[in-house]
């Protein structure tokens, strides 16, 4: 693995063995076992749009690795002036040694990483979202021991983090559901991997979706960027709600995962939302486990 781009990109070992040394992490930070495995290390973090979990996840991980990340914000940075992104990743791989980028287009993750010559982390774009399916797969597989065979149903927009979903669950044999309006699926070419290597089920129908579902994830109806829209989206996801009637559809002992930020009363009911708490913020913590393993493995052999 030499950028985490998309989940595309990786094996399911590679995949496997990211989530092997999450959870090694993990155990180290929870018994105090220091591991300064980056000392010396700095990641450089750009961010086109805002963050409250990417941004410390990754911060506080580079320093409990003995590394340091800078804070690059695209409104102080010259990108946001206009300079190319290729002569930035040029630039930044002189200093630096990996560089966490938010922005829109993937395009422009992909150009980092193209130009630059230093390991490039994608930590949310219109497209995907890896770092945050690494975290949920950590997740379900803390609470349901396993991910062979294990049903994710998504419910809401198919939007970045249905489409990492897809691909990180279905590489690691889980099968998905979306639940989702018709002119708000995924995107097309990932549907059609998924058909060919997986099981996959898209359905307008919430309640078939949930059907057996051991994990129950959702997502706001409007992402970053898409703010605009956000008064025509509250009506075409009208219903498109995780409720106790929805939850009666998934398994009885189903656990309920969101990226957050949450709008409750929207694309989840507050009572739903505080039930299954637990697992929601574990699942924010599991951001802070599975990037140190992304960046233990991207940076440590450089
Ligand atoms: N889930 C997630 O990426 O959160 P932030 O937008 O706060 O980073
Ligand atoms: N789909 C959301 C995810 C936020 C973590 C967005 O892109 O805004």
């Amino acid at each position: 693995m030499k950028h985490l781009l998309k989940l595309g990109d990786l094996t399911k070992e590679e995949m496997l063995e990211t989530l092997g040394l999450a959870d090694q992490l993990k155990f180290e930070r929870k018994n105090n076992i220091p591991h300064p495995r980056l000392a010396g290390k700095t990641l450089g973090m750009i961010f086109q749009k805002s963050s409250t979990r990417t941004r410390v996840s990754f911060e506080v991980g580079m320093y409990q690795l003995g590394g340091n990340a800078l804070f690059l914000s695209s409104r102080d940075l010259q990108i946001g002036r206009g300079e190319p992104v290729q002569d930035t990743a040029r630039v930044l791989s002189r200093y630096l040694d990996g560089i966490m980028i938010r922005t829109y287009k993937q395009s422009e993750v992909e150009d980092l990483a193209k130009y630059g010559s230093i390991p490039v982390i994608n930590g949310l774009t219109d497209y995907a979202h890896p770092c945050q399916v690494l975290a949920d797969l950590q997740t379900i597989r803390e609470y349901k021991g396993s991910l062979l065979g294990k049903k994710l149903c998504f419910i809401g927009d198919g939007n970045n983090m249905a489409n990492s979903l897809i691909v990180g669950c279905i590489k690691t044999g889980m099968s998905v559901s979306i639940g989702c309006p018709a002119a708000y699926k995924p995107d097309a070419d990932i549907i059609k991997w998924a058909h060919e290597n997986g099981d996959l089920t898209i359905t307008e129908d919430i309640y078939e979706a949930a059907q057996g579902a051991d994990a129950v994830y959702t997502d706001v109806w409007a992402s970053m960027g898409m703010e605009e829209e956000a008064e025509k989206r509250k009506r075409d996801f009208a219903g498109y709600c995780v409720d106790s009637k929805l939850m009666a559809s998934a398994k009885p002992d189903a656990i309920v995962l969101h990226c957050l930020p949450a709008h409750r009363g929207e694309e989840i009911t507050e009572e739903v939302f505080e039930q299954h708490a637990n697992e929601i913020f574990d699942e924010a913590e599991n951001r802070l486990h599975a990037q140190k393993a992304v960046l233990v493995q991207l940076l440590e052999d450089r």
